[in-house]
This record gives structure tokens, sequence and C-alpha cells, in this order.
């Protein structure tokens, strides 16, 4: 088809947005299923919801940032407002709100969304991405937290990290609001003071900023609480070492009451956030509903995938596709589909070549797309039902029967 005069369409994805290749989605899968794996092993269970939700679920409660900088809403065609997601907390709180009677608590459960918050794109933001989401409901006291941050520690030690590229800060917003209390401030004073210490890093002339929140000037050395204390030591008998009491960690969100932490990757060349939770006890609040206290926290992919990448943790790229088979002329590519069933009803993955292609061909092919084994059938192997299964890795060939392929594939007996 001729496109004749006309702009040519970009092939990029949306800005900061991403394109997963099969190489990207295995490197993908693989964190998701390492978080799934450990979060079910705690006894979390898996729930999931729309990306849609109406826009008045963020107005009340969450992030003035997000909500006015930082959300795709739109109106509908039956003029509702609408937003794309931009975290899950809200939307796993409607559930719970929704269900509230007929649910069992202590309620633990997980969930692996897509998120969309419209920020500049950099390292480690983007305008999309996928976020684990462990949160436990109906426990008041610190045991919620020390079972939470000892999940997420054990995710970390699941991807392959040590204890000592990474370190957890933990604070708590009560203490912080104690401090405020001594200010003759208003509410959204002290928000405002919350917000701007949680970017304290970001930006420029802090004191003075903070000195015109609050009329005048705030020291945040205050000493750790009881609660962050107990959690601290009990995390430790709990084999976490790595947790460090850190009175200016605030948070972005409203909505949290209580314990805040955030996980940091020590490594000089990626001196970041990784991902972070708290407690919030009152987010049922904007459902009309009596309160249920809840921790959790959220666990961005692509700031995951960056700390993988700085401690050379990453998996190499191996494709779910075990066998290629190739067919020496077109005429055997039925007896390749043939063997090609049998083996799938073994458990075997196969792809089989469809086109008139020299073997050599084929062979590049199967070993572009990284698949680590490979049958020509021509002639010989019609008739005979004896093949060569080649290594594609090694170079390896060996002579089997028919009923071995699978055997010797499983075994990687080649
Ligand atoms: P959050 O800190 O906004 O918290 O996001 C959690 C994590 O998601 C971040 O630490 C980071 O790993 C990842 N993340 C956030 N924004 C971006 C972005 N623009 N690009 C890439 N990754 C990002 C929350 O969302 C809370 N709802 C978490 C929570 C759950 N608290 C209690 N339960």
């Amino acid at each position: 088809m001729k496109n004749s005069g006309k702009k040519k369409l970009s092939t990029e994805p949306y800005k900061g947005v991403r394109d997963f290749y099969p190489e990207d989605m295995f490197i993908q899968n693989y964190i998701a299923n390492t978080m799934r794996e450990v979060v079910e092993k705690y006894g979390y269970a898996e729930y999931s919801s729309s990306i849609l939700e109406p826009a008045e679920l963020y107005e009340g409660k969450t992030s003035e940032e997000i909500v006015n900088e930082q959300t795709y809403t739109f109106t509908d065609r039956g003029d509702r407002r609408v937003t794309l997601r931009p975290e899950m907390t809200p939307s796993v709180a409607r559930l719970v709100a929704a269900r509230k009677r007929e649910l069992a608590f202590p309620l633990r459960w997980y969930s692996v969304p897509n998120v969309f918050r419209y920020e500049r794109p950099q390292r480690g933001r983007l305008r999309e991405h996928w976020q684990l989401n462990c949160d436990i409901f109906g426990v008041a006291g610190i045991e919620a937290e020390i079972e939470i941050i000892s999940l997420a520690a054990n995710i970390m030690r699941a991807l392959g990290a040590k204890d000592t590229e990474y370190e957890i800060r933990i604070n708590n917003r009560k203490s912080l609001n104690k401090l405020l209390n001594e200010f003759s401030v208003s509410e959204e004073q002290k928000k405002e003071f919350l917000r701007l210490l949680d970017k304290r890093d970001k930006i420029e002339n802090f004191d003075e900023k903070a000195k015109d929140i609050l009329g005048s000037e705030i020291s945040l050395d205050f000493d750790i609480d009881a609660e962050t204390k107990n959690i601290i030591e009990e995390l430790k008998a709990r084999n976490v070492k790595n947790v460090v009491f850190s009175p200016t960690l605030v948070r972005g969100f409203d909505y949290y009451t209580g314990t805040v932490f955030e996980v940091f990757d020590l490594a000089p060349g990626n001196n970041r956030s990784l991902f972070g939770g708290g407690r919030y006890d009152n987010l049922l609040d904007i459902f009309g509903m009596e309160n249920i206290p809840a921790v959790g926290f959220g666990m961005g992919d692509v700031t995951i995938k960056d700390f993988l990448e700085t401690h050379a943790l990453l998996p190499e790229y191996a494709p779910n596709t075990d066998l290629y088979i190739a067919t020496v002329g077109p005429e055997h590519i039925a007896d390749a589909q043939e063997l090609a069933d049998k083996l799938r009803e073994q458990g075997i993955n196969v792809a089989v070549n469809m086109l008139d292609k020299k073997i050599g061909d084929q062979i590049k092919t199967a070993a572009k797309q990284a698949i680590p084994f490979l049958i020509a059938v021509g002639e010989d192997e019609a008739k005979t039902k004896n093949y060569i299964i080649k290594n594609l890795n090694s170079g390896k060939e060996i002579k089997t029967k028919e009923e071995e392929i699978a055997d010797k594939i499983w075994s990687e007996n080649v």
C-alpha cells in the first residue's frame, strides 16, 4: 500500500511508555513472577480491577501533586470524568470497602497493575509502570509493619540482592505530626510542609521554604519513637537487619497515618529510592465507612529493573520455545508438523519451519531467537524416525529415536 505524500507514522511508543519485545517481556515476567512467588509464600491472595476509575476517587485524599499534575483524566461520552489509575491504593480500598462485611480479616492481598502518571520521563520515572501492591488490612499493631517490611526484604533477596546493597529507611508520620503541632499552622500548611519535606533532596533552599510555611525554623533531628524502635528490633530478630531510622522520610501521599518506609539502593551509580509504602488507617473514610487499619507498599518494575542492572542481577534471556524443527525441503513440512504435535503433547514447546528456506538460514533463524535445540526433518528422518538433536548453544549433536526426543530435551542431555 502506498502512502504517497502523507506524513509517515512514527514507530516510537507514546512518550514515557515502553514497548516490550520478547527479551523485555522475559525480564518483566521474571520480576513479576519472583514477586508473586514471595508474596504467595506469605499467604497473599491476588486481586485486580480496571485501569479506569472515576476521577473523584483520587480527589479526596491522596496526593495533590498526583491529582493536579500527574493524572490522565478525561470525560467519557456519558460526561463522566474518568482517570487512568495513578496508583492502586484507592482502588484496593474501594474493593475492601465494597465487601467489608463479607471479607475475613486480616486480609492479605496483592496485585501487579500497570499505573499511569503524567511525569517528566527520566531514569526511574516513566508515564506507565507496573507496580506490585501488597497490603494487609485489619491489623492495628506493628505485626503488620513487621510482616510487610520483611516480605519486601525477602522479595529483594529472591531477586538476588544482598542485604548490604540496599537499605530500608523508616519513619513514623505521627512523629512528624507531633512536631508540626508545635507550630501554630493550619492542617493545610502541615500538608504543604510534608510535601515540601518529601521533595527535600530535589529542591534548593529547603530551610527557607519550610520557614515560609511554618513561620519559624524547624529542626528535624528528633528522636526515634517507641513504635519505630520496636519495629526495627523485631525485624532484626527476623533477620532483616538493614533497616534504619530516617527522621526526614515522609512519602508523598496524604493518606499515610503512621509508619512510612522506603527502600534505597546503596550503589553509588544508582543511589535512589526503589520502592516504598506505609500505614494508612483512615482511607475507608472516603467511602463513608468505618475505618480499617492497613499497611502496604508499592514496588515498581522500572526502579527494580534499574537495581538489577546496576548490581548485575538480570537473568539472561531464554525463550519459552524449546525446539525448532527445520525442514530439508518444503515437502517435509507436513512430517515436521506431525512430529511437532507429538512432542507438544509431551510438553515440549515447538516451532516449525513453514518456508522454503535453506537449512542454514533456518538454523540462523532459530539461533537468533535463542531457541536452544533444533531438529532437521528430511527424507531419512521421515522414513527412519531417527533424528539428530542439535544443541544450538554448544553445537553438540546427538542421534536419537523419536520416543526419546522429549526426554533428551527435558534433561538437556544433548
Ligand atoms: P509510590 O511511592 O508513589 O507509592 O509508588 C510506589 C513505587 O512505584 C515507587 O517507589 C516506584 O518504585 C514506583 N513508581 C512510582 N511512580 C513511578 C514512575 N513514574 N515511574 C516508574 N516507577 C514509579 C504508591 O503508589 C503507594 N500507593 C504505595 C502503597 C501501597 N502504599 C501502601 N500500599
